[in-house]
């Protein structure tokens, strides 16, 4: 099983980025966090980042056949991109929303997102955490096995 870990604009900054809201492992932390989580699993975990809208598209796109779903921390595309949305819809792969902090707790415009009615779940307000929570909560999805 294969799982790409797609992180958006800004994230490249986890670390430095706000950390009283982001808190303080950087994005390499968390991405080596993954691949280890992953093992356990039995999931090889793939990472990628980008701060442009069309290359996380073009990252959903090459997904298509090379992965079994997705872990997707769009950042701030989350609440603006049908472009995102469409690409995950048109991919047809599992994925799992992800967000650092809890977007329910912060500013009314991070309250919406446009990928979620597309997504198999959404896991936020966990910081780091929240990462190989989402890959285990796609390999019950993918698998049916309970953790
Ligand atoms: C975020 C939440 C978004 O609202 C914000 O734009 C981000 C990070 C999170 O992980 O908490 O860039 O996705």
């Amino acid at each position: 099983m294969k799982i790409l870990v797609l992180n958006g604009p800004n994230l490249n900054l986890l670390g430095t980025r706000e950390p009283e809201v982001y808190g303080h492992h950087t994005l390499a932390d968390i991405e080596a966090t993954c691949v280890a989580h992953g093992a356990t699993l039995g999931v090889e975990v793939s990472c990628a980042q980008s701060n442009h809208e069309g290359a996380l598209v073009d990252h959903l796109h090459a997904a298509r056949g090379t992965m079994d779903g997705v872990v997707l921390n769009a950042g701030a595309y989350t609440h603006s991109s049908i472009a995102l949305r469409d690409a995950i819809s048109a991919v047809q792969l599992p994925v799992v929303e992800l967000h650092l902090s809890n977007t329910h707790a912060r500013e009314a415009f991070r309250h919406v997102s446009l990928i979620a009615p597309v997504c198999v779940g959404v896991i936020q307000g966990f910081g780091a955490a929240g990462y190989p929570l989402a890959l285990t909560a796609l390999h019950v999805h993918l698998t049916g096995r309970r953790p």
